[in-house]
């Protein structure tokens, strides 16, 4: 065989692999990845059929009704439920980890003010790897460090944007708050009631974790090039923002002030149908039932009323959520989580826009968790694709392309 032969050869082995490889690729392969497990973890488990939420393996309707939100993101990020004495601990360093740097805070002043919080967010996140440098991911002072510091500042960081866009200064953390009063006391200078604040609190627990969603997966992805943890939740927080995955809470609202009234929704939903549109928190990848978190927060919204007034919109809600029923049902498609937390967080005086930065104040117990677990079995994901484009296509010289231009 001549050297020319050969190498033909070896190019035919080599395509032919590759086509091989393609197929093999091609059989396996899952638009939005659905049911491919990207990851091991020990973290939470969603059973879809059942309607099941367990953090660590502690039911979601537990957690809720017993436990505290940095309780659960100490369960969550450290695997077990910190005694007395180690939640105590954990609480009083985040307490004195709120403070933003000025820097951070001048540098959030240049934003502009009608820039979308979530991108504020995820900005400031980032920018917190500028003073934080220190990439020492086997270090457990440094890990635990950083959780400290990314739980504590987040909200801060999230209020501060609230005041600033508005050309106010941000008001100050309290260390004699707990977590959700001094955040709402930050966004309002205002110490919410007792029942405001649990509620808050509850809404947090529910949002901080939800096995290998979209920005779960992006934060892994991140955290398994051994980049910093601010790197890994500003990314995170980039995914969170869009209006499939953390947005649609902000988007339910708008929702129901369109419809206006009781009587529009059946019309509302039959055009939505009509034109294939999907209802904004509805729906979900892995539940095929209601999901756990919105039967929950739909209590807590009962309760909020019952002490604070009705909100105009409920009533939209619950009849929205039942002709859901009746005309999507068949197609597994009920409330998700998103579907009421725009109501508690209306009545509580959040604005619409700050809906999606709360989902990531609580995601980032998640996503915390997430990055020490991958930590601590890594390997850098590099998924396979599937090419579809052209093969030693020619280069044209650029005063020649004219007529190749596509018409
Ligand atoms: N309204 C109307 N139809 C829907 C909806 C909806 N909200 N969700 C799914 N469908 C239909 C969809 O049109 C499709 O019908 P067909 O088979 O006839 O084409 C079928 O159900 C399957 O939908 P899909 O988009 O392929 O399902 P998915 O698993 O890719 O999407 C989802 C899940 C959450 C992105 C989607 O349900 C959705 O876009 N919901 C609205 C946005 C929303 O509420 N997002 C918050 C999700 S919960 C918070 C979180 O965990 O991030």
């Amino acid at each position: 065989m001549t050297v020319a032969e050969a190498s033909k050869a070896e190019a035919n082995t080599v395509e032919a692999n590759t086509a091989e490889a393609d197929n093999k690729a091609c059989i396996e392969f899952k638009p939005g990845l659905e049911g491919i497990p990207a990851t091991k973890s020990s973290i939470s488990y969603i059973n879809g059929q059942k309607g099941i939420l367990e953090y660590r393996g502690i039911p979601i309707q537990q957690l809720a009704s017993g436990a505290g939100f940095l309780e659960t993101a100490y369960l969550l990020i450290w695997g077990h439920l910190p005694s007395e004495k180690e939640l105590v601990e954990f609480e009083y360093e985040i307490c004195h980890h709120r403070r933003i740097k000025y820097r951070i805070r001048d540098m959030m002043k240049c934003f502009p003010e009608t820039g979308h919080p979530m991108d504020a967010l995820q900005a400031s996140a980032a920018a917190l790897g500028l003073f934080y440098s220190r990439r020492a991911l086997d270090d457990p002072e440094y890990i635990r460090a950083a959780v400290v510091r990314l739980l504590a500042k987040i909200p801060t960081m999230v209020a501060a944007f609230k005041q600033m866009r508005k050309g106010h200064d941000p008001i100050q953390p309290r260390d004699d708050l707990d977590y959700s009063t001094n955040f709402l006391y930050m966004l309002t200078e205002r110490e919410p009631d007792p029942l405001e604040a649990r509620v808050f609190d509850v809404c947090l627990i529910l949002h901080a974790e939800h096995t290998i969603n979209a920005s779960t997966f992006s934060a892994r992805v991140t955290a398994s090039t051994l980049t910093d943890p601010y790197a890994v939740v500003a990314s995170a927080v980039g995914t969170l923002a869009g209006p499939l995955h953390g947005g649609a809470n902000e988007e339910v609202l708008n929702m129901l002030e369109e419809i206006g009234s009781v009587e529009n929704v059946r019309p509302y939903l039959n055009s939505c149908i009509e034109r294939k549109a999907k209802i904004m928190g509805f729906g979900h990848r892995v539940y095929k039932v209601k999901d756990p978190r919105a039967t929950i927060l739909q209590d807590q919204v009962k309760k909020l009323f019952e002490k604070l007034g009705q909100d105009r919109c409920y009533d939209i809600a619950v009849e929205l959520e039942k002709a859901v029923e009746e005309k999507l049902g068949k197609k597994n498609i009920y409330a998700n989580v998103d579907f009421y937390s725009g109501l508690v967080y209306r009545k509580l005086g959040i604005p619409k826009d700050l809906f999606t930065p709360i989902f990531a104040i609580a995601r980032v117990a998640g996503w915390l968790a997430h990055w020490k677990e991958q930590l601590a079995e890594n390997r850098i994901y590099r998924p396979t694709q599937i090419y579809t484009g052209a093969h030693n296509a020619p280069y044209i010289a650029l005063g020649d392309r004219s007529s190749q231009s596509p018409s």
